[in-house]
């Protein structure tokens, strides 16, 4: 009985359902989406764990998805695949799912704190940072990547944006693990711990808050969003989601990255080599890793009126999964070798990792500085990271990246 079951079970999974988390823990979603790609670059998913839904996964698509985002809302149904559910679900306002005109004005706040001049004001204390990271690793002894640099170093650069007291800085990474779980939403117990987690979160940020709310302006985001204009119109719920929106948007994704460019690089030995012959392929290379690894598989939107898209025809109110993770592999944008690291690929920074259009990432710039400055004091010491055995991932259609990755570093 118990096997007629699971037959049947396995008989109703649908090969084209991408979203199925097995398929990332696993690395198995090339092939799916590449058959995607070829035959029907917006398919129709009837049944999946989350309901049904569009899959756009060419690079046309998406950008055509992107630039129409009156006809594609971010907010009537959230940004992932995961329905938001009123009964179950505290919504956390944020305005990656807000639409214009209120995600134009929120957006404002805190876009000041992202400019150059405000990345060449952190640099230093970010690089400084990374060379003791550096400075402090075992060479030629087994750690793990994950935790040691990638999450590490992640967690200070977020410290430094919001002025975060050091000590504490660990809880950065702890709330954003439990905000950006989309699994999260299957399991009651858990979804009452991540609640829990987000109010401890809630409440720190209100202390920060108001050690900052009478003092001159500073530095930090915290104090940018006070002494904003638009900050007038927020509320405190917004104020704390939008926080809660910069953590996790910057946390598992920079972290995934500084993974992605030590597994990347070990697996293609003759680009590594070329890294390492010419630094000046740095900032390329930064562009090409972040292709690679999509550190977020997909962004979700909602039709808000009927619509053709490619060919077929959209429904208001249906739900569409633009994968960026099968975009950066399309192979009519970035040729045959589109599955490879090519450090000197000529177009690599037309990836779409940090998607398209009016929600196209706003700390961009903030992450591109940091893996950059990673690769940079990687080089200054000639420092080469092995890879020893294969990386543990995260399973789930949503944060696309790794658990744990055992390396060893030597020079070269
Ligand atoms: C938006 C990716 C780093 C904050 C986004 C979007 C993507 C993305 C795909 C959404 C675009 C959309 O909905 O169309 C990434 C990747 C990163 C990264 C791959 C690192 C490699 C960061 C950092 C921060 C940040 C460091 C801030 C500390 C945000 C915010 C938004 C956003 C606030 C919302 C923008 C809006 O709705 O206008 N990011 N991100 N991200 N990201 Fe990032």
């Amino acid at each position: 009985m118990a096997t007629l079951v699971r037959d049947v079970a396995q008989q109703m999974v649908d090969p084209l359902d991408v979203s199925r988390a097995e398929l990332y823990r696993d690395d198995l979603w090339q092939a799916p989406f590449a058959q995607l790609r070829a035959e029907a670059p917006v398919h129709y998913v009837e049944h999946s764990d989350y309901g049904p839904y569009w899959s756009v996964s060419s690079y046309k698509g998406i950008v055509e998805v992107e630039s129409l985002p009156d006809l594609y809302s971010s907010e009537a149904g959230g940004i992932t695949i995961a329905d938001f559910v009123a009964e179950r679900d505290v919504r956390m306002p944020m305005f990656i799912a807000r639409d214009r005109p209120v995600h134009t004005g929120q957006r404002r706040t805190v876009a000041p704190a992202f400019t150059p001049s405000e990345m060449t004001r952190m640099s230093g204390d970010i690089r400084r940072r990374t060379a003791d990271m550096l400075d402090s690793l075992p060479w030629n002894t087994p750690f793990d990547w994950v935790d040691t640099v990638a999450i590490e170093l992640t967690t200070q650069m977020l410290a430094i944006l919001f002025d975060f007291p050091w000590a504490d800085r660990r809880k950065l990474t702890l709330w954003s693990d439990w905000a950006g779980d989309i699994e999260i939403v299957k399991n009651e117990e858990l979804r009452g711990q991540r609640l829990a987690y987000m109010f401890e979160c809630g409440s720190y940020f209100k202390g920060l808050w108001d050690a900052k709310i009478d003092k001159d302006p500073t530095p930090d985001l915290i104090s940018m969003m006070i002494h904003s204009d638009a900050m007038s119109h927020m509320d405190h719920n917004e104020f704390i989601g939008n926080l809660i929106l910069l953590i996790v948007g910057g946390n598992d994704t920079t972290r995934n990255s500084m993974s992605a460019l030590a597994y990347g690089l070990d697996k293609f030995p003759e680009s590594r080599a070329k890294l390492e012959a010419d630094p000046t392929l740095i900032p390329n290379a930064v562009s090409e890793i972040l292709r690679w690894q999509t550190p977020l598989a997909h962004m979700r939107r909602t039709a808000t009126a009927d619509a053709e898209l490619m060919g077929q025809q959209i429904k208001a109110g249906d739900k569409l999964a633009l994968w960026y993770i099968s975009a950066n592999r399309d192979e009519s944008v970035f040729g045959d070798d589109a599955d490879a690291i090519v450090v000197d690929r000529p177009n690599a920074r037309r990836h779409l990792a940090f998607g398209h259009g009016i929600h196209r990432c706003v700390g961009a710039r903030l992450a591109e500085m940091q893996i950059a400055i990673l690769l940079e004091e990687m080089a200054a010491r000639r420092m080469r990271i092995n890879v020893l055995a294969e990386p543990t991932r995260v399973a789930a259609c949503f944060v696309h990246g790794y658990r744990t990755l055992p390396v060893e570093i030597s020079k070269y």
